[in-house]
């Protein structure tokens, strides 16, 4: 695993538990409805409570109407925990064998329900996995 962005937080898993969540993510995206983009990704949550919560996306024949790996994981952890979850960790996964980050938007809803610690692995550069604080990637979020 590399550290792309961040060192280790005081959010960050073992190997043992990445490998874990990114074996989740891996899998839920197999569910992905995604015949537009063939872009097949899944997302992780670890809350802290210790509860996993996978989700994938979803797309739409209008476009804009797409949902997210990381925002359908989050709105079922909402449903199925509550309004008062954090998230520790999120593990994102695709099969299209790319590095991918988390899209802005994305980035503002992980916002809303982590800490600045709350930390993301994601597939980066030949095959390796990079992580970041959410802080790291969205410094500047919109706040109410
Ligand atoms: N996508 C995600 O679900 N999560 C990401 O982190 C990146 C992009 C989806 C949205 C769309 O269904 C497809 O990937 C291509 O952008």
């Amino acid at each position: 695993m590399s550290s792309e962005l961040s060192a280790a937080s005081p959010s960050a898993l073992t190997p043992a538990q990445i490998a874990a969540l990114q074996q989740q993510a891996a899998a839920v995206a197999h569910h992905a409805y995604a015949p537009y983009s063939n872009f097949r990704v899944g997302a992780a949550l670890l809350l802290t409570d210790g509860t996993i919560v996978t989700g994938c996306n979803v797309e739409n024949a209008s476009y804009r109407l797409t949902t997210c790996a990381e925002q359908t994981a989050i709105t079922s952890a909402v449903a199925l925990r509550g309004p008062g979850i954090r998230i520790r960790a999120i593990a994102v996964a695709n099969l299209n064998d790319t590095a991918s980050q988390p899209c802005g938007a994305c980035r503002q809803t992980i916002h809303e329900f982590s800490t600045p610690d709350t930390v993301i692995y994601f597939p980066a550069a030949g095959g390796s996995i990079a992580q970041a604080t959410i802080a790291e990637l969205l410094p500047a979020a919109f706040v109410l």
